[in-house]
């Protein structure tokens, strides 16, 4: 059925089918007849992870970005997911980059995207957070960020706005340095200044009396020796896991030609060329970090067997994103059921 859906989703632009399917998934659960039809089974006990302090009923989540606002999470955990990790939110609302910034890139089962953060702003989000349903077991990551015109200097002041207010509405954050589409967003990643923000974010995380797990996450694009030094402050704090990978500014592994690539310009990859290198990540740090740390592994999932590799590289739960554009519900379902009768 998704693959009918596709088809005219695929007909739209990118970011119109991207919020048509956002009002069709919240629209599809309110039809008794119609929910009945989208809604997963539930899931098999054997699927169940404890990881970072919380209970996940199955390690596949949906990664930040497709619910910036935390319009739909709720939906999504009725569609598969175990998590769903909303953002990336900013202090105030922001338009984020001009139009058109969505790009698919068919033949290669991938996306460009130069979003720029465009979200609601944390007031907003904190608020429809607030409803959550709280006996559902679908558990929620906020993942934050900070507003285009803060300058780096000031990072910290963001961090911690959107920290303070989402606290009590999600079960873990994840620190965003790595989205390649604010401009010198990346420079976070090095180790002063990540070191001052994740220590300032630590702190306040303890003042606030029972803290939640924090997560860094970061691009494909570091080099061995920015690994090397990110996994020593991971240690050092100690950070709760480490989220790899975002999107990557890399154009490996297309077949779109040179013009085209072009043509679409600046922004992040994300979906089928960026697989293979969120893994060789993945192994990196789990060769390094062995069990001291949980990685969630994102980064070209499409199949049951990229899921896999990315569980057996070390990841203890995965996210999905451009691979659920391309493949639909279905592969949460086929990824469960291939989990199922590897643990069984
Ligand atoms: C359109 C789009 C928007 C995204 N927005 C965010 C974001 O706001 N914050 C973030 O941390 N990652 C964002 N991502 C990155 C994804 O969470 C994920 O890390 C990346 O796409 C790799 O996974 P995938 O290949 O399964 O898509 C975005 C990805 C896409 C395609």
């Amino acid at each position: 059925m998704y693959r009918f859906v596709r088809s005219i989703l695929f007909l739209l632009n990118p970011e119109r089918a991207h919020y048509f399917s956002v009002t069709l998934i919240k629209v599809v659960q309110k039809i008794p007849f119609l929910n009945i039809l989208i809604n997963a089974k539930p899931d098999h006990p054997i699927l169940r992870k404890r990881i970072l302090g919380l209970d996940f009923s199955n390690p596949i989540g949906l990664a930040a970005g497709f619910d910036k606002d935390a319009q739909c999470f709720e939906n999504m955990g009725k569609l598969g997911f175990g998590f769903v990790e909303i953002g990336t939110v900013t202090p105030q609302p922001q338009v984020g980059n001009p139009k058109p910034r969505l790009f698919r890139l068919k033949y290669d089962q991938a996306i460009v995207n130069r979003m720029g953060f465009n979200n609601d702003g944390v007031m907003n989000v904190a608020s429809r957070l607030s409803i959550r349903n709280k006996s559902s077991n679908l558990i929620i990551g906020g993942n934050i960020g900070k507003n285009k015109w803060t300058p780096n200097e000031k990072a910290n002041e963001d961090y911690l706005k959107v920290f303070n207010e989402l606290y009590d509405h999600v079960d873990y954050f994840a620190v965003n340095v790595s989205s390649p589409n604010t401009e010198n967003l990346r420079d976070l990643q090095d180790k002063g200044p990540l070191l001052n923000l994740l220590s300032a974010l630590k702190k306040r995380n303890v003042e606030l009396g029972s803290p939640k797990p924090i997560l860094l996450k970061i691009a494909p694009d570091l080099s061995n020796e920015q690994l090397d030094d990110i996994i020593e402050i991971s240690l050092t704090l100690p950070l709760d896991g480490i989220i790899a990978t975002n999107t990557t500014i890399s154009r490996n592994n297309l077949s779109a030609s040179p013009e085209v690539i072009q043509r679409l310009g600046a922004g992040g990859l994300s979906g089928k060329p960026l697989n293979s290198r969120s893994t060789a990540v993945i192994r990196y740090l789990h060769d390094r970090l062995g069990d001291a740390l949980p990685i969630i592994g994102v980064g070209g999932i499409h199949t049951i067997e990229d899921a896999l590799e990315k569980l057996d590289a070390g990841a203890s739960l995965i996210q999905l994103y451009t691979g659920f554009i391309y493949e639909g519900p279905s592969l949460i379902a086929a990824i469960k059921q291939a989990l199922v009768k590897r643990e069984q």
